[in-house]
């Protein structure tokens, strides 16, 4: 079966109305809900990142869910973001941080972390949730070339791989409560697809809208795998070099794992 069921769900919710980009304006706001009382991976990337020197570029940032913790640092911070309301949700995120916090300069800048020239080095880059596999194998070529051209002597490269132990067609499901003025929640599901080489991921966004009817925007994003020892290959060939790998958490569908990299 091609279609997943959160699609048949989203489908039937919307009345066969499309999913729009899961990173479009709206998804993106969307997203930043969902995202925004979730600190996984930020503790272990704090004291990987405090470990080392110069300052930190976050590929694909997204509103700021690890790029703002990430100036506890003490050093300056750049995140770069293909979506324009990410970067403004991050933007706005920083200016109404307290004046004490401010003092630790955080650049936002939208770019795609495929091709983007900021004309200075980092000692630390992390490209976190998984996002590496936004990007196809050939556009995985492309950022690793970028990344190369921005990382300092003696630098890191950080990593972020979800390990799916999901079977083709397959799928994992949640429910998140949203905050806001009226009570909503954002289901999100995850599915192999039949090639077995990408996931989809929906979103659906539900609620009542301010008359009691049912309100409900799907959204969607494709994303593609590939083992760990596939992206370390791939990393070698562009001339990295694998220097550590943590586990962050477990469970039936799989685990996070940040992986290190060295040039
Ligand atoms: C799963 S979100 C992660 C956001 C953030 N790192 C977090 O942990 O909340 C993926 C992000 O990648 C961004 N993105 C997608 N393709 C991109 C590209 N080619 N270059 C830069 N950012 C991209 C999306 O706009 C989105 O903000």
């Amino acid at each position: 079966m091609n279609e997943s069921a959160s699609s048949r769900l989203a489908a039937i919710l919307t009345g066969g109305e499309p999913p729009a980009d899961l990173y479009s304006v709206e998804g993106s706001r969307l997203y930043e809900r969902f995202a925004e009382f979730d600190d996984s991976e930020q503790r272990e990337l704090l004291r990987r990142l405090a470990a080392t020197e110069g300052d930190i570029l976050e590929l694909a940032c997204g509103g700021g869910r690890l790029a703002l913790p990430f100036l506890a640092l003490g050093r300056p911070v750049v995140g770069i973001d293909l979506s324009e309301e990410m970067i403004r949700i991050l933007q706005d995120r920083y200016d109404r941080l307290p004046r004490s916090r401010r003092r630790v300069p955080l650049t936002a800048v939208v770019a795609d972390m495929r091709n983007f020239e900021l004309r200075r080095l980092f000692g630390a880059i992390v490209l976190a949730t998984t996002s590496i596999f936004l990007l196809d194998a050939s556009d995985r070529e492309q950022l690793f070339a970028a990344v190369r051209r921005h990382l300092a002597p003696g630098g890191l490269f950080f990593v972020t791989v979800y390990e799916s132990s999901l079977e083709v067609g397959a799928s994992s499901t949640r429910l998140v409560p949203l905050t806001g003025d009226v009570p909503a929640v954002a289901l999100l599901s995850d599915q192999v697809r039949e090639d077995g080489r990408t996931r989809e991921v929906t979103a659906l966004q539900i609620s009542r809208d301010h008359d009691g009817a049912l309100d409900v925007a799907a959204f969607s994003s494709v994303v593609h795998t590939a083992s760990k020892e596939e992206l370390d290959d791939e990393l070698v060939r562009a001339g990295f070099t694998h220097v550590e790998s943590i586990a962050l958490s477990g469970g039936d569908a799989g685990g996070l794992r940040i992986r290190g990299y060295s040039l």
